[in-house]
């Protein structure tokens, strides 16, 4: 990183490649050992390739604990949502088993467009409605329930405010039912422990460069035991038990099985130094006063999601050009528009509008946490000096709108 770049704290983006990784994967692209095709097991460059897919296989199963011949890879999570969803749905539909489908208005938008396109094809979506504090209750789920859903969408950490969905409780709740239980574990995998077999998960989404390995590759657990089937995205040549079928590019599944490995080795004391970090950056936002935390005190150890009162977000995102930190979602911010995770959460337009998401990684420092949040400071002060609002709030000491009672709200008042 250059001196003089903004400090990174959008770590929910993307994650900065672990040096291991970057190390195990380059003989796969700098050597005659590294070129064979994995599909080509004729001779010694395929064997050699397929062996080290299929260790990676190992690698990325071990993580969420699930059986590695569940495992398909994919380009990202984008794409493991997709082949999920649509191929779970359309299995089930054209075998007349139902066409109703149950998932969550703040899933990611990878979730939520290929619904979309379910609607288009005559599927009924039943899009739950989250607590101000972005949760869901395993009855909420069970009560959503029909005789028809044929599948249930929920992702486990929610990319913009870190609120972890209780996935073994619903995934014991649907134990009866015949629905199949997808989870996007983009956020969660590598941060919290996911556990796909002891839960009973179906189909779960990762994607490589969430946890510090590259972009570009990801995988879909399918359940192999009992053998789950799903209508395929792509046609070809058949890899992937014909699900994805492509070249495997050896290179990006090799880094994505290391960063998985180092995941698993560091996943508790990772977790513990990023709960410390968040925390340490809350208390340091929360000391300024007229702040409000969009999500709940046990969400995912890597997001803070914030609002910042009296201060209009453009005008603080301008003043705080030496963070690398997301106004709302990464993958959602091209559309120019408020947040729809906060929407749904009812946080008010205008807070919704000054809300930022900070994410932290493994990489991230103490002294990184306290320049954001001395850097914040400074903005607020500038920008409340001249607010009519933050000067109107102070005096009146109005509850903001939105959010839930007890998630951290913070009246403060302290900077005039
Ligand atoms: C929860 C969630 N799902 C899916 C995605 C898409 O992942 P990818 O970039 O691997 O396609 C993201 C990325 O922002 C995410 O956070």
């Amino acid at each position: 990183m250059t001196a003089d770049w903004p400090i990174y704290l959008d770590h929910a983006a993307t994650t900065p490649l672990d040096p291991q990784v970057l190390e195990a994967m380059l003989p796969w692209m700098q050597s005659m050992r590294g070129l064979g095709n994995p599909s080509s097991t004729g001779h010694c460059y395929g064997q050699h390739a397929a062996t080290a897919v299929e260790e990676a296989r190992e690698a990325v199963a071990a993580l969420v604990h699930a059986e590695p011949a569940g495992v398909v890879w994919t380009s990202g999570a984008t794409e493991a949502d997709n082949l999920a969803v649509l191929g779970a749905a359309r299995f089930a539909g054209q075998r007349g088993r139902g066409r109703h489908v149950v998932s969550c208005r703040t899933e990611h938008k990878a979730v939520l467009e290929p619904l979309k396109q379910l609607e288009r094809e005559g599927f009924e979506v039943t899009l739950l409605q989250p607590a101000a504090d972005g949760s869901l209750t395993v009855e909420q789920v069970l009560q959503a329930l029909r005789d028809d859903t044929v599948l249930v969408s929920l992702m486990h950490a929610n990319n913009e405010t870190g609120v972890v969905h209780p996935i073994a409780a619903i995934a014991e709740g649907l134990r009866d039912h015949a629905a199949v239980l997808h989870v996007d574990a983009a956020q969660s995998a590598g941060r919290l422990p996911v556990d796909v077999r002891g839960w009973g998960v179906d189909l779960l989404s990762l994607s490589a460069h969430k946890l510090h390995g590259p972009k570009g590759v990801g995988a879909l657990y399918v359940r192999s035991r009992p053998r789950l089937r799903l209508e395929p995205l792509m046609f070809g040549g058949g890899q992937e038990r014909g699900y994805r079928p492509g070249t495997l590019a050896t290179h990006q599944i090799v880094g994505f099985g290391k960063a998985c490995a180092v995941a698993a080795a560091g996943l508790d004391a990772d977790a513990a130094r990023l709960v410390d970090l968040r925390d340490r950056l809350w208390s340091g936002l929360a000391r300024q006063g007229g702040v409000q935390r969009n999500g709940r005190l046990d969400g995912a150890p890597h997001i803070l999601n914030v609002a910042f009162v009296g201060v209009h977000g453009e005008a603080l995102e301008a003043e705080l050009q030496g963070l690398a930190i997301s106004a709302g979602a990464a993958c959602s911010s091209a559309e120019a528009m408020t947040s729809h995770v906060l929407r749904a959460m009812g946080v008010a337009d205008d807070l919704a509008q000054s809300s930022f998401r900070f994410s932290l990684a493994r990489t991230t420092t103490t002294s990184e946490v306290d320049r954001a949040v001395a850097q914040t400071a400074d903005a607020l002060e500038r920008l409340r000096a001249f607010s009519p609002a933050w000067r109107r709030y102070c005096e009146t000491g109005a509850p903001m709108q939105g959010g839930a009672p007890g998630n951290g709200f913070s009246p403060g008042g302290s900077k005039g």
